[in-house]
């Protein structure tokens, strides 16, 4: 089946609803009846993830949407990455090796570079591709921004923001300034451009408790961790997680132990989306698309963020 069927069965039934005057997505956030492809750092499994190459991959394979993880240089600029440091995705050893800090974890000292101690400019000259493989040298971190401009009109975007307390701390507004960014845009409102709606994610509910109070109308979803307090994983968790998202984002493993958590969720009104599938760690599945099947079929999740959306099944198992 075409990509482009993909991204017109995705845009109409948003766009009709809209037209229709009825609330735009259902439940929570997701149109009713469809499971959702979502792209995990792009096509994460096949290029470096947060490149432009993993987001056009992600877009080719047919995902619904795709998620940049955002972090904020120090002149206050949203970039595209999941770690708060360079290091492990960027040659910034080679080309700063006098910038990193020593930070210890428990026992462990080692150095790190944090996206925060640099500027747009300086971290434009980092090669964000090597590091996955040869074939990708020269990928650069892009801003989100160029990341929007990448995307739009051919899949949703799902950002993260990341650690936006720290960034606080540093006198760097993280949620502000995705909002500003959206704005810009023109996608600061459900419904504004059907072809490229846009959810928010974080694992801070006062950060998403604060992108209310800033105005932002755009569906919320809350990330839940293995270490997350257990009482969020209940009934009345559920509730108070409705009182500031529209969506609820646990660990596979939260759902393998408690699977009747979805229905708690869909009881409180919020839509259900798990994370992380890949297919580098598929448990006790015999590959990725199996895993994913499970979930979304039997476990009766909405949604999935995959590091492989080639392999999303958009169909239970045939009989
Ligand atoms: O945002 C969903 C999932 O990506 C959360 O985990 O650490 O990959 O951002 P992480
Ligand atoms: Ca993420």
């Amino acid at each position: 089946m075409s990509l482009s069927f993909f991204r017109t069965a995705l845009a109409l039934p948003l766009a009709t609803i809209a037209l229709a005057g009825l609330p735009l997505l259902t439940p929570g956030q997701y149109p009713r009846g469809r499971k959702i492809n979502i792209a995990h750092r792009g096509a994460s499994a096949y290029a470096p993830e947060h490149t432009l190459a993993a987001y056009r991959l992600a877009i080719e394979q047919g995902a619904d949407y795709v998620e940049p993880d955002l972090q904020m240089t120090k002149d206050g600029v949203l970039v595209c990455l999941h770690d708060a440091t360079l290091e492990r995705t960027t040659n910034v050893r080679t080309v700063y090796p006098d910038r990193g800090r020593m930070e210890t974890i428990g026992r462990e000292a080692r150095s790190v570079w944090p996206v925060a101690d640099f500027t747009l400019e300086e971290i434009k000259r980092l090669d964000a591709g090597s590091w996955f493989g040869p074939q990708f040298a020269g990928e650069r971190v892009l801003t989100f921004q160029e990341m929007i401009d990448a995307v739009r009109g051919q899949a949703g975007i799902y950002p993260e923001i990341k650690h936006p307390a720290r960034y606080a701390a540093l006198g760097l507004d993280l949620p502000r300034a995705l909002l500003d960014s959206l704005k810009k845009n023109g996608l600061d409102r459900p419904g504004a451009d059907p072809r490229t709606p846009v959810i928010i994610q974080s694992f801070e509910a006062d950060s998403l408790r604060r992108l209310r109070r800033l105005g932002c109308r755009l569906p919320l979803v809350f990330l839940v961790d293995d270490e997350a307090p257990g009482d969020w994983i209940s009934p009345a968790g559920m509730r108070r997680i409705r009182r500031f998202a529209d969506g609820v984002s646990p660990s596979k493993r939260i759902v393998a132990q408690t699977p009747e958590m979805v229905r708690w969720a869909r009881a409180a009104g919020l839509s259900v989306t798990l994370y992380t599938f890949k297919s580098s760690a598929t448990g006790d599945f015999p590959d990725v698309e199996a895993e994913m099947r499970h979930f979304l079929y039997e476990r009766d999740v909405d949604a999935v963020f995959t590091n492989n959306p080639d392999r999303f099944p958009r169909q239970p198992r045939p009989e």
